[in-house]
C-alpha cells in the first residue's frame, strides 16, 4: 500500500490548479443513461471514483471514449464521451456499489429510461450509516414499485413514471440528484421541494437543460421540472471542486503561504472564505482563481456547524479542525449532516492537537503547534486533514490508507510539492 510522507513548516507558495469537481462529475456521469446521445464531459478528474462510476456504466451498457489522457487509465482523459445505446442492462452489482456509494446514483436514470433497475444497497460506511430511504420515497412518489431483495434495490415502473410533488424531508444531495435524473423523462410536472441547493445539483441540472429537459429554480430550493420523452447528447463542463479548493486554501492559510487557486471560483466557497477570513487569512479573487494568504497574521480560532449549501459544508470539517487545531483560542466545530464524522480527531490528538468530543461538537483548544507522526484515518476528507496537519507539523508525518485520498484528490503530492512543500509518495 502506497505510504505519503509530509516533513512539516514550509510556507506553500505558487499555483494550484483546481480540478472538475468529483462529486459533480459522479452524477453527470450517470446523467449519460438518460439518453441513447453521446454526453461528452470535460474538465473531469482523474480520480479512482470516476474510474469507478465509469465501471458501472459501462456495465449498464454505456460506451466511453476518452480524450487527451495518460494511456492505459480508464478515466485519464479531461473528456469523456459516454453513449447509452447499446444494451438494457439494468444491474448495478455489490462490488461496485460497496466501493463507491454515489453508485446509487444509476437507480433514477435507470427506471426514468429502462423502467426497471436492480441496484445494490451501499450499506454502511465509515461515516455514519447513511440510508438511502429518502431516494426511494421520492422514486415511489414518482409511481416506482420498489422492493429489497438479496441486499438489492428491486425498482420498476411499468408504466412509467409520472410527476409528483416531493417534498424532502431534510436537504439530501444524492437524494435530490436521483428524484431530478428520474423526474426530467416522467410523464407531467414534477416539484421537488426542500431540494439540495449544492452546487453540484445545480451543475447536474444545467446538464440535464442542455440536453433537452425543462427545469426552473435551478439553484434553489425549489426544482420545478415538466417531464420531456427524450432527453439528446450534449457537451457539458464539469463546475471546479469546491472541497479541493477549500483544502488547498486551508493549506495556505495553516503554512503562512500565499498561493493562487487557478480556476477556483469564490461563489461557490463563501462559508469557507468567510471563515478562513475569520481566522486571519486572506482570500480574495483573482483573474484566473482565487488568492489564498497568511502571511505574518496569528490564526484565531472560530467556531463552525456545518450545514447544507450555503452553510459550512460537511466535507470541509475535518481540514477546518486542522486548521483550528493550530489556532490562538478555543474554537467549537458542530457536525449537522453527518454522524462519527470525527475520526480524524484522535488522529489529529496523536499529532499533539487538543480536541475533545461531546456528541455531535468537538471543542478544539488551539495549541502553539503540532509534531509529525504515524497516522492514518478512515475516510477522504478525514486522511486529507492529516495531510494539512502535516504540512504545519514540525518532524516527518507518515500517512498511511492513501487510497482514501486518491479517491478525492488528484495529484495531490504533485500539487503541494510545486508549491515548495516537502511531500513524497513512497509507492509499494
Ligand atoms: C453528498 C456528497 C458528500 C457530502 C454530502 C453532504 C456526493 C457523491 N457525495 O453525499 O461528499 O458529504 O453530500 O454534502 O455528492 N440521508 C437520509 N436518507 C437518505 C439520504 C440521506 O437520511 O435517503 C441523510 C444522510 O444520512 C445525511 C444527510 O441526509 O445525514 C445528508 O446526506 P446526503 O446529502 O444525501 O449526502 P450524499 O448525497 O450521500
Amino acid at each position: 500500500m502506497d505510504r505519503i510522507y509530509i516533513r512539516g513548516g514550509r510556507p506553500l507558495k505558487g499555483k494550484i490548479h483546481i480540478c472538475g469537481a468529483k462529486n459533480a462529475a459522479l452524477p453527470l456521469m450517470a446523467a449519460s443513461l438518460l439518453t441513447d446521445g453521446t454526453l461528452l464531459l470535460s474538465n473531469l478528474p482523474d480520480l479512482a471514483d470516476i474510474s469507478t462510476m465509469a465501471h458501472l456504466l459501462a456495465e449498464l451498457g454505456v460506451e466511453i471514449t476518452m480524450k487527451g489522457g495518460a494511456p492505459g487509465r480508464v478515466n485519464s482523459g479531461r473528456v469523456l464521451g459516454l453513449t447509452a445505446e447499446t444494451t438494457s442492462a439494468t444491474t448495478a452489482p455489490y462490488d461496485l456499489v460497496r466501493k463507491m456509494r454515489a453508485s446509487v446514483l444509476v437507480l433514477g436514470p435507470l427506471l426514468a429510461r429502462r423502467g426497471r433497475a436492480r441496484v445494490s444497497l451501499p450499506g454502511g460506511c465509515a461515516i455514519g450509516t447513511r440510508p438511502v430511504d429518502l431516494h426511494l420515497k421520492a422514486l415511489t412518489a414518482l409511481g416506482a414499485k420498489i422492493g429489497i431483495d438479496e441486499g438489492y434495490i428491486e425498482a420498476t415502473a411499468p408504466k412509467g413514471l409520472k410527476g409528483a410533488h416531493i417534498l424532502f424531508p431534510m436537504v439530501t444531495v444524492g437524494g435530490t440528484e436521483n428524484a431530478l435524473m428520474a423526474a426530467v423523462l416522467a410523464e407531467g410536472e414534477t416539484v421537488l421541494a426542500n431540494a439540495a441547493r449544492e452546487p453540484e445539483v445545480a451543475d447536474l441540472a444545467r446538464c440535464l437543460v442542455a440536453m433537452g429537459a425543462e427545469i426552473e429554480g435551478i439553484g434553489t430550493g425549489t426544482l420545478r421540472i415538466r417531464g420531456v420523452e427524450h432527453l439528446s447528447g450534449a457537451k457539458y463542463t464539469v463546475v471546479p471542486d469546491r472541497i479541493e479548493t477549500g483544502t488547498y486554501a486551508v493549506a495556505a492559510a495553516i503554512t503562512g503561504g500565499d498561493v493562487e487557486l487557478v480556476d477556483a471560483r469564490l461563489e461557490l466557497i463563501g462559508a469557507v472564505a468567510d471563515t478562513l477570513t475569520k481566522a486571519g487569512a486572506e482570500v480574495c479573487e483573482t483573474p484566473g482563481g482565487l488568492r489564498v494568504a497568511r502571511t505574518g497574521v496569528p490564526l484565531k480560532g472560530v467556531d463552525v456547524t456545518t450545514g447544507p449549501f450555503p452553510g459550512f459544508p460537511t466535507d470541509m470539517q475535518a481540514q477546518l479542525m486542522a486548521l483550528m487545531a493550530v489556532a490562538e483560542g478555543d474554537s467549537e466545530i458542530t457536525e449537522t449532516i453527518f454522524e462519527n464524522r470525527f475520526t480524524h480527531v484522535p488522529e489529529l490528538c496523536r499529532m499533539g492537537a487538543d480536541i475533545t468530543v461531546h456528541g455531535g461538537s468537538a471543542m478544539v483548544r488551539g495549541v502553539p503547534g503540532l509534531s509529525g507522526a504515524p497516522v492514518m484515518a478512515t475516510d477522504l476528507r478525514a486522511s486529507v486533514s492529516l495531510v494539512l496537519a502535516g504540512l504545519a507539523a514540525e518532524g516527518e508525518t507518515e500517512i498511511t490508507r492513501v487510497y482514501h485520498l486518491d479517491r478525492g484528490y488528484e495529484r495531490l503530492e504533485e500539487k503541494l510539492s510545486a508549491c515548495g512543500a516537502d511531500v513524497k509518495r513512497v509507492r509499494g
